[in-house]
């Protein structure tokens, strides 16, 4: 696709710094240059972006206040956000103001920020700058999050053990036990910030989802009706133009020639995502059943995966010699070219959703093993609605795992996955091409920022 012409205006992007933001929030200013806007990106010293990857953008550090060598693993994610909001408020404002007198700049259109910056609203407002916001999952969660007020008032929540496997009536088809496990007490921290998030979310001018249309409408009409904004579903993102890297680690690309010398979809791919970890049983349970399953696999083992082991794991020899040939182990992947690759098979995720989105939207079959946050409505809507995957409920036990990777990698039921989703993978590049649904809704965001 060619650049589109210059708009003399600029957008300033703000992603929270976690690989499962910062990806969709870079994505989405290359779409933005690519209309014609100029791109600034406010980011913290944690977590930084690398200017380097992308030299079309101007980019503005701001004090973050967290200790040097700050590190996020599944538990202290909400107090990190917490903290974030709480200390960025006032170099945002500084930032900000400074952008908006510089008069050699481009004049600001607006500020875009990820939902969880709540903060930025009331920065926004101060500095009479319009916001918009970009929420990085699905339509269904953001849903589900906002009504999480009225799921309490119905009795679903707090979740009760004997209540789990129950449907939640104005989600069909989720099961009670898919709510979000933290935050659904009053006093529970996720809980307030979740519900600030959808208050200031409210508060903005419009929503930016990576999702599109045709995957989730009936979501898709619940969040236009209860967050009152306009609603932009432009995704998949990373493939409205070829991706620039934003990956916090070093993505090991040997992998890549190891998939070259594999079998048309015979490979499994396994990533857990950035922030999900597993105890060391679960760990040698997966191994075993990886290597039990006699297909190919590619594994992510990222540091910090096992509970307990901040640096790299060392996978047990024992195993790696009984797959030997069988096994590719990386502790980072470039996962959109190993999904897009014509080896892959199958991929065995935690069902985040950006690995949920670039999955379907490269017609891979997927074995969820939600963990946390927003990954069991991405799971259930997997198995039950978009029916191109299966999940592992139960306990990680070597056995059911090599079952389940049967299931999915070899017979009739996983042909019949893969047809379906190949039949996704075509909506989702038809929704980005001229008319489509996601390209007519980048015109209408371009359109409402140049109305500002
Ligand atoms: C978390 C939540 O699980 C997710 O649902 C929420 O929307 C954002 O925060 P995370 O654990 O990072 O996200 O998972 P996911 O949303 O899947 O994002 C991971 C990203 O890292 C993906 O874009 C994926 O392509 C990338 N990745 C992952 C790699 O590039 N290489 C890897 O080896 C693993």
């Amino acid at each position: 696709m060619e650049l589109r012409p210059r708009i003399g205006r600029r957008v300033v992007l703000i992603p929270l710094p976690f690989q499962g933001h910062l990806n969709p929030m870079l994505h989405l200013a290359n779409i933005l240059h690519f209309s014609g806007f100029s791109i600034s990106i406010i980011h913290t010293h944690f977590n930084s972006p690398n200017p380097a990857d992308h030299p079309h953008f101007s980019f503005h550090p701001i004090p973050d206040g967290l200790p040097p060598k700050s590190g996020a693993s599944m538990g202290d994610i909400i107090p990190l956000v917490n903290a974030l909001n709480q200390n960025c408020s006032g170099p945002f404002t500084s930032c900000l103001s400074e952008m908006l007198s510089d008069a050699s700049a481009q004049p600001v259109a607006c500020l875009i920020t990820d939902t969880h910056w709540h903060v930025t609203q009331a920065t926004a407002d101060g500095l009479e700058i319009p916001r918009i916001v970009l929420r990085t999952s699905s339509f269904t969660t953001f849903a589900v999050l906002a009504a999480l007020p009225l799921l309490r008032q119905k009795g679903y929540l707090p979740l009760r053990e004997s209540q789990l496997e129950e449907p939640v009536h104005e989600f069909p088809p989720l099961k009670i036990k898919d709510i979000p496990r933290s935050g659904t007490t009053d006093h529970d921290p996720m809980y307030q910030l979740l519900s600030t998030m959808c208050k200031e979310s409210k508060a903005s001018r419009g929503i930016i989802i990576n999702s599109f249309e045709e995957l989730e409408p009936s979501a898709m009409s619940t969040v236009q009706q209860e967050f009152g904004v306009p609603v932009f579903p432009i995704g998949p993102f990373h493939k409205f133009l070829p991706p620039s890297p934003s990956s916090l680690l070093n993505p090991d690309r040997t992998c890549i020639s190891w998939l070259d010398a594999q079998p048309p979809k015979s490979v499994l791919y396994v990533s857990f995502g950035s922030v999900a970890s597993i105890d060391e049983d679960e760990f040698s349970e997966t191994a075993w059943g990886l290597v039990n399953s006699n297909q190919p696999f590619l594994w992510v083992v990222r540091p910090g995966l096992v509970r307990g082991s901040a640096g790299a794991f060392q996978v047990p020899d024992g195993i790696l010699d009984t797959a030997a040939g069988r096994a590719c182990i990386v502790e980072w992947a470039p996962q959109l070219e190993v999904l897009s690759h014509a080896a892959t098979g199958g991929f065995w995720t935690h069902s985040g959703w950006n690995s949920t989105l670039e999955s379907l939207s490269a017609g891979v079959p997927m074995l969820c093993r939600p963990v946390l946050f927003d990954q069991n409505i991405d799971a259930r809507y997997v198995t039950d609605v978009w029916k191109v995957g299966i999940s592992i409920e139960s306990k990680l036990e070597r056995g059911k795992i090599e079952e389940a990777i049967k299931r999915l990698m070899i017979g009739r039921e996983a042909m019949e996955m893969r047809e379906r989703a190949a039949c996704l993978r075509e909506t989702a590049d038809r929704c980005l091409r001229e008319g489509g649904s996601s390209y007519k809704y980048l015109e209408k965001l371009v359109s409402l920022i140049m109305s500002f």
